[in-house]
């Protein structure tokens, strides 16, 4: 039997979550594996509140330097949230020559570089399975058993208080806005929602999962992101009845010269693996040149879920005699901004002779082709929805044909991208 000595920066729930999995399943785990689990602090904010797990008094500390500095605690599980305090804490933990498990995609992602080089300096263990999908070990699969593929393409649903929010707009034909406040009320949603509906919680994952899985660095400020505040209930019949399912997707491509990485909602089609990843999962679906396609599906989020991620990290970090450290190309590729994909666009148009013929006119002077459409309150002379779906185009191409559209007679009110 080997005894593991841990400090937890944290007893929150993740925390918690990790303390009740190490206090339940310890003994299993240490049968699996001779690894004996010992929390030695935890640090809290309130010795008094600690989330009402059974955690004895000499364990609490209200000092940060009682686990960094403590050379007896070989790994610090991180579990502040948030950039600061957590990334210096972390930093000052590696410097140490002690492995982090953290679960903070947003530290992660905007501090992966000195985390890294601290990580390579001192030889400590840096491991992260939760930040991206919780208990979905979809950081592990690319870093290991993936490894011998050039992976082209990620597209996961990666935050799942979107996507339980899309589901319930989808099988209520309900706006944005009365989901998003039952979300709040049943605690599926915070109370600031803004990190989650405006993607920024997507695009830090994605940060960290594209760098991984395309081994070149996507900074968080190279991501396109736009979240999920302007889809309407009628966006999403409207693309279901013709045959499509809207998720927030975030999407990763590998061009060979460029890589593409944006957060935004996007359609896909009906019967794509992805569109049936409904509530609050999370799912990522990848393509590698040897495996092909696969999608990894599971829980997100989550006090148990995430638990399972970290002590699995845990047991990785003690059990490794070297730590693993992915390889990222030193000359990163640039971030494209000039993708293609197809469009779903809606207007409300004038119904008039002559306003078809605008619209299409448009498009084929831009080289768009049109692959469906659809027309719906018409009425001679009132106004109409009109929704075309484009053939792939590129985004900067469809954007000047929405800015050259007459408002007078086509006001376009939503474009979606349509993926898969
Ligand atoms: N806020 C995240 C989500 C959970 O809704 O999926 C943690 O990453």
């Amino acid at each position: 039997m080997k005894e593991v000595v841990l400090g937890l920066l944290g007893l929150g729930n993740i925390g918690g979550g990790v303390w009740d999995l190490i206090r339940t399943f310890g003994d299993e785990v240490e049968t699996r594996t001779g690894i004996r689990l010992r929390v030695k602090k935890a640090l809290v904010l309130d010795k008094r509140i600690h989330g009402g797990h059974e955690v004895p008094e000499e364990v609490l500390t209200t000092e940060r330097a009682d686990i960094l500095e403590d050379p007896e605690i070989q790994i610090v599980c991180e579990f502040l949230g948030g950039e600061q305090p957590a990334a210096s804490m972390m930093q000052r933990a590696l410097e140490n020559g002690k492995s982090v498990v953290t679960a903070n995609k947003m530290a992660l992602s905007l501090h992966f570089d000195e985390l890294r080089a601290m990580a390579a300096r001192t030889g400590a263990g840096l491991y992260y399975e939760a930040s991206v999908g919780g208990a979905i070990p979809i950081i592990n699969a690319i870093q290991s058993p993936l490894i011998a593929n050039h992976i082209e393409q990620i597209m996961g649903i990666v935050n799942g208080t979107t996507n339980y929010i899309l589901t319930r707009m989808a099988a209520e034909g309900a706006e944005y806005e009365t989901i998003l406040k039952d979300a709040q009320r049943l605690g599926l949603a915070e109370p600031n929602p803004a990190a989650d509906v405006e993607g920024m919680d997507a695009a830090y994952k994605l940060s960290i999962l594209g760098s991984l899985a395309f081994h070149s660095r996507i900074r968080m400020e190279d991501i396109y992101r736009e979240g999920i505040t302007r889809v309407t209930a009628e966006d999403i019949s409207f693309g279901r009845e013709m045959g499509y399912v809207l998720k927030l997707l975030a999407i990763g491509k590998d061009n060979g010269d460029s890589i593409e990485a944006r957060v935004h909602p996007a359609f896909l089609p009906a019967d794509h693996p992805l569109a049936r990843v409904d509530g609050s999962l999370n799912a990522v679906y990848l393509y590698g040149h040897a495996f092909k396609d696969m999608m990894l599906e599971g829980r997100g989020a989550g006090d148990a879920p995430t638990a399972s991620a970290i002590v699995g990290d845990i047991i990785q970090a003690a059990q490794n005699a070297v730590h693993p450290m992915p390889w990222l190309r030193e000359d990163a590729l640039p971030v494209a901004d000039n993708w293609q994909s197809k469009y779903f666009i809606r207007m409300k148009a004038k119904d008039a002779p002559g306003v078809l013929a605008e619209v299409t006119g448009l498009l084929a002077g831009e080289g768009i082709s049109v692959s469906a459409m659809m027309q719906k309150g018409a009425a001679p002379g009132g106004k109409a929805t009109l929704i075309v779906i484009t053939h792939i185009a590129p985004e900067k191409a469809v954007r000047r044909v929405v800015q050259a559209l007459n408002p007078e007679i086509c006001q376009v009110e939503n474009v979606i991208r349509v993926e898969g």
